[in-house]
């Protein structure tokens, strides 16, 4: 079980538990599923309306995700994350801060979602 904080400056912040371990449960159902106002367009990790920042809210740190080609580009063409800091990442094992909720997979971790 995870528990995930959508923060927003022009909403109430909202908490909600998400049943991890499903590959299909992204963040962007998540938030459809609670009401809570994430933009999005394509849902197909294209369009990049859904950009969210990731962060740990607990003391165990974040769990590694590697970012699919399509996320990547679209991250980059965002001005959000350089090829440098994706090598970087991968090297390290470490999440991108920067996600398109689409197309990131819940996990079992304590995250704060800015929207
Ligand atoms: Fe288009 Fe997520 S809704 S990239």
């Amino acid at each position: 079980m995870a528990l995930v904080t959508f923060s927003n400056p022009d909403f109430k912040d909202k908490t909600v538990y998400a049943v991890a371990g499903s590959h299909t449960e992204t963040l962007l159902k998540l938030a459809k599923e609670n009401k809570v106002p994430v933009n999005f367009d394509c849902q197909d990790g294209e369009c990049g309306h859904c950009l969210v920042r990731v962060s740990s809210v607990d003391n165990k740190g974040r769990m590694g995700y590697f970012l699919t080609d399509k996320e990547q580009s679209v991250l980059k063409e965002l001005g959000k994350l350089t090829q440098e800091q994706i090598d970087q990442l991968h090297v390290d094992d470490m999440p991108s801060e920067w996600r398109l909720a689409c197309q990131m997979i819940v996990r079992d971790e304590d995250i704060l979602v800015e929207y």
